[in-house]
């Protein structure tokens, strides 16, 4: 089987980390993006066109307040830290989730992120920050009817693929691999529509401790999984 085009990861555990190690959550986060550093640098070695990162949940709000200062802080400091780092070794940043809400500050790095990075060429990385897929579908159905009313489509152009194409992740092909680390099996709210057909993969690893030697061996396992899409492998057909 080829490589995986796309892979998506649900960082999760930075609290759990930090806990076993008689830290403060912030210690976790902290240890988390050199994890996500070190992850974003080695798909790019290994030829990933696509990696996401759940960075931000919707859901993340209802964390106590101090927690998601410092996390909205994280993002700040890895845009202005690591931003020319990225654009140098030539990888396209993409946001996905909704911007609407989030400070100023945030949405202008998050706009120069793309905007600096729009012509390069090498691994796209999308990072879902305040990213919820029930939030996603519902603003493309918003796009869906408001386009219907206005006469640019009629009912009959509702097509998955006119909902693809209204979704954040319009023009970035479905995951091939979905990882989640810390254990926890479940999905959370990430990219349910896209997940349609991905390969899960839960690792019992903290984020914080996960190294590129698990994103390789991650991908040794998917070339070991039988995809079908709801047809019949090829060996069957074949008798
Ligand atoms: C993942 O780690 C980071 C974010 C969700 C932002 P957690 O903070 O969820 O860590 P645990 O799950 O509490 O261990
Ligand atoms: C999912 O992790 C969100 C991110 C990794 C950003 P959570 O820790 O928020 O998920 P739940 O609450 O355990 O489902
Ligand atoms: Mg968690």
């Amino acid at each position: 089987m080829s490589n995986p085009r796309h892979i998506a990861i649900i960082m999760d555990g930075n609290g759990r980390w930090a806990k076993a190690r008689g830290l403060p959550r912030t210690a976790g986060h902290k240890a988390g993006v050199d994890a996500l550093r070190e992850v974003i640098r080695a798909a790019g070695k290994m030829d990933i066109p696509f990696l996401t990162l759940f960075a931000f949940s919707s859901e993340n709000w209802s964390r106590p307040r101090s927690e998601v200062t410092d996390l909205m802080g994280l993002l700040k400091l890895f845009i202005r830290r690591d931003l020319a780092d990225l654009h140098r070794e030539n990888v396209r940043v993409r946001i996905i989730g909704e911007r609407q809400d989030l400070a100023k500050d945030i949405r202008g790095l998050l706009d120069e992120a793309e905007t600096l990075t729009v012509r390069n060429t090498g691994l796209t990385l999308v990072i879902a920050f305040n990213y919820g897929s029930r939030n996603e579908i519902t603003r493309a159905v918003q796009r869906l009817v408001a386009d219907v009313a206005s006469g640019v489509i009629t009912h009959e152009d509702i097509t998955p693929e006119a909902i693809s194409v209204r979704l954040d992740t319009a023009d970035i092909p479905d995951p091939d691999l979905i990882i989640r680390t810390s254990g926890e099996m479940r999905l959370s709210n990430f990219l349910l529509w896209q997940a349609a057909y991905s390969e899960f993969m839960f690792l019992p690893c903290y984020w914080p401790d996960f190294r590129p030697s698990h994103l390789a061996e991650a991908i040794e396992t998917f070339h070991m999984r039988e995809r079908r899409f709801g047809g019949v492998a090829a060996q069957e057909i074949a008798l």
